[in-house]
């Protein structure tokens, strides 16, 4: 597919998992991509809480590229723990990479966005900004954040040409997701969250990176203000073994 083609694209948290698989995929439909992460391997190591500098790569990007037409902001963190047991630094950190980052990162895309009068911001947020986890407390309200701040975005910018969406994945095999259920002891609790996904298998980092390449693209050009589930099913309801336990599959 070429729906990017003639386009320039900023990825965030492009160094590893879903970032990295969305600057593949854009790139692969044709979009010039620039990569922003905290970690090496990127065309700007930036934090994205840094406001200065993700200033700086956006005017940098548009400078070089002479436009901005999608942002996918993908940066984040896993982190959090039963509230009564939180400290207050662990809330920040998990609260300040996630929302603020997404604050930031879109403010600035939005500046040069509504300069053009177009452009298409696609935030990453979680199943887990629609609904609670076992010890979700920092990540889980930072995540209900990106997924307010996307709608509160969409609201302000539809007349001005700028689409705001957000992907709420499930589980995606990627380095943040085998952190927290490939460590031992945790096999009965990675095969439960595994199994959760009426697909029967954790997500590939692929499979967000298509979605949002649609959102991206004038594909999706009547939609904003969604929150687009890619979850495999996480989501759609409890499957017990019902249907089995009385013979009907
Ligand atoms: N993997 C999952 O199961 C899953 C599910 C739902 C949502 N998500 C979300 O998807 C996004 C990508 O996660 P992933 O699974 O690919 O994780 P990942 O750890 O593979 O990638 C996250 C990237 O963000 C970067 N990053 C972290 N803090 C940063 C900062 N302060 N500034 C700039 N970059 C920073 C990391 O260096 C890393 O490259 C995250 O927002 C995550 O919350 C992941």
């Amino acid at each position: 597919m070429d729906r990017l083609v003639g386009t320039v694209a900023v990825v965030t948290g492009g160094a590893s998992g879903i970032g990295a698989a969305c600057a593949v995929r854009l790139a692969a439909e044709g979009a010039i991509v620039a990569t922003v992460d905290i970690a090496d391997g990127v065309d700007y190591v930036v934090d994205v809480r840094d406001e200065a500098a993700i200033e700086a790569a956006f005017a940098d990007v548009v400078g070089t590229h002479g436009r901005l037409d999608a942002v996918v902001h993908a940066a984040g963190v896993a982190g959090g723990g039963p509230v009564h047991l939180l400290e207050q630094d662990e809330w920040d950190r998990v609260v300040d990479i996630n929302m603020k980052g997404t604050y930031l990162v879109d403010k600035h895309a939005a500046i040069h966005m509504l300069a053009a009068g177009r452009g298409s911001i696609v935030n990453i947020s979680s199943i887990e900004g629609l609904e609670g986890t076992e010890g979700g407390s920092a990540y889980n309200a930072s995540k209900g954040g990106v997924v307010t701040l996307t709608k509160s975005m969409a609201i302000d910018y539809g007349r001005k040409g700028i689409r705001v969406n957000c992907i709420c994945p499930g589980g995606i095999d990627t380095p943040l997701l085998r952190d927290i259920v490939a460590a031992p002891g945790l096999e009965c609790y990675r095969d439960a969250m595994r199994d959760a996904h009426l697909l029967g298998r954790f997500g590939r980092p692929e499979e967000i990176a298509a979605a949002a390449a649609f959102l991206a693209s004038d594909d999706a050009s009547f939609i904003t203000g969604h929150s687009l589930v890619v979850d495999g099913g996480f989501t759609a309801g409890l499957q017990v073994g019902l249907l089995e336990q009385i013979g009907l599959m």
